[in-house]
């Protein structure tokens, strides 16, 4: 039985149904049964307990044991999937664009005007000609230290003005005394890559400028580069291309990566695998934003999803290149598991010569040469075991740190994509906090 429908646009995987599934339906089934019940009121409880059950079917999902907080993150999960199904709902009755009908719902929801505190002083300004939120401490040291952050959001979602990033980005800048920039780049699909890179790229070249440093007095020695997700891909790719620029007068001093994404060649790594339909990232879902922000045709999606786009006869990607996201190699056995790597002979051909971007280490900065890798600064990178990227993130760890960098891997064995910046919703508490609290002490340590 198939739980889950969409017309277009974003999919989940459907999980078969289970029989915790058929357990929890009988338990809220109502009680029919006597016969002198007066029959309106009979019939009311019959639909309410129909009612309740169908919620409880929407709501209800099998998850693996040994995540954090199961029904919190179902709830936040059939949040999520409402929202999706609307908006293709939406794109199929031709009234817009599924992606335009998710963000308006998303800042509808979640976004607030830049109100100043008293520990902070909160603006929207514009950073290198791009839309920024900007949290500068009205006490402290003289000389702060400075983030720059890109949100997450597949590339074509969210936005520094949500209550999530502002919540956190105010809680850093407290928290650490530092000047945080919150970088609202361009979104698919209008913009695909490289527009986004290249908008966080021009942010982040001013954010490093002596003007921007000196106007918001910003210790040069004292700057990182951070984002979750999306944002933790255009926050490595930056890392890497600043790191690279002999030109610069001041670099970043860290880099740190919350789940980023990090490839697009295998969509069967041993994360991907485990965690196929785990919320709030499935992986069809990851597909379709890679296809959204490459500029590609979405109707690739099965294809990428079997791998048959990273086939072995595929001429435009190396023998160099596979290595770089071997995760039979990458990643530890204790995580790998039992699954086995799903390698095609041969595929559908043409794919990445149609969309070249696949093997872009601006857009998949797994792909990086050792020597680039060298060149970027300390870092952090967390990952999440209830995560279909833990593994591009566990292979950059082990990339960087064969390179010669510092890195800590923070890792959450009852973590889920998304669970730091969910961390302030009323209803997740446990690994929000814990994961939350852990990156901000990173950064107290090293920044
Ligand atoms: C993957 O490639 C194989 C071999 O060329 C082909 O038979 C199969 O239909 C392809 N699958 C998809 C989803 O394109």
């Amino acid at each position: 039985m198939c739980r889950r429908s969409s017309v277009s646009g974003v999919h989940t995987d459907s999980p078969t149904s289970s029989k915790d599934e058929r357990f929890l339906l009988g338990a809220l089934s109502p009680q029919v049964g006597s016969s002198q019940v007066w029959v309106p009121a009979m019939r009311l409880r019959v639909v309410g307990a129909v009612l309740l059950s169908a919620v409880a079917y929407y709501v209800y999902l099998p998850l693996p044991s040994g995540v954090s907080e199961p029904w919190k993150l179902m709830l936040l999960d059939a949040l999520f999937r409402g929202f999706m199904q609307a908006g293709n709902m939406a794109q199929a009755l031709g009234f817009c664009h599924h992606v335009h009908l998710l963000n308006r719902m998303v800042s509808f929801v979640e976004d607030v005007q830049p109100l100043s505190s008293a520990a902070t002083l909160v603006t929207d300004s514009l950073l290198g000609g791009v839309n920024t939120r900007v949290f500068v401490p009205k006490g402290g040291r003289k000389l702060k230290r400075g983030v720059i952050y890109f949100h997450g959001g597949g590339w074509a979602l969210g936005s520094a003005r949500m209550r999530s990033y502002d919540l956190l980005c105010r809680k850093m800048s407290e928290e650490l005394d530092a000047v945080v920039m919150s970088v609202d780049y361009r979104l698919a699909p209008e913009a695909v890559f490289p527009d986004q890179y290249d908008d966080v790229l021009v942010a982040a070249r001013a954010f490093l400028s002596a003007d921007v440093l000196q106007r918001y007095g910003i210790d040069p020695e004292r700057t990182c580069v951070s984002g979750d997700s999306a944002g933790g891909n255009l926050a490595a790719a930056v890392a890497q291309t600043l790191g690279s620029d002999h030109s610069l007068k001041h670099k970043f001093k860290v880099q740190a990566l919350i789940y980023p994404v990090l490839q697009a060649l295998d969509f069967n790594t041993a994360s991907y695998q485990q965690n196929r339909v785990v919320p709030i990232l499935y992986r069809r879902t990851m597909a379709h934003f890679w296809l959204l922000y490459l500029g590609a045709d979405l109707s690739l999606e099965p294809v990428l999803l079997s791998n048959n786009h990273s086939s072995l006869d595929e001429p435009g990607i190396d023998a160099g290149a596979r290595s770089k996201l071997s995760w039979s190699a990458l990643v530890p056995p204790e995580h790998r598991k039992h699954f086995q790597p799903v390698v095609r002979q041969t595929g559908t051909p043409g794919v990445v010569e149609a969309v070249p971007a696949l093997m872009d280490v601006r857009a998949a900065p797994l792909l990086a040469d050792a020597q680039v890798l060298t060149r970027t600064p300390k870092a952090y990178v967390m990952t999440c075991e209830f995560d279909v990227l833990r593994d591009d993130g566990m292979m950059y760890v082990r990339r960087l740190r064969e390179s010669g960098v510092a890195v800590t891997n923070d890792h959450y064995e009852d973590g889920f994509h998304g669970c730091m910046v969910f961390a302030n919703l009323p209803m997740m508490s446990s690994v929000g906090r814990r994961s939350m609290n852990g990156y901000i002490r990173w950064l107290d340590h090293n920044l």
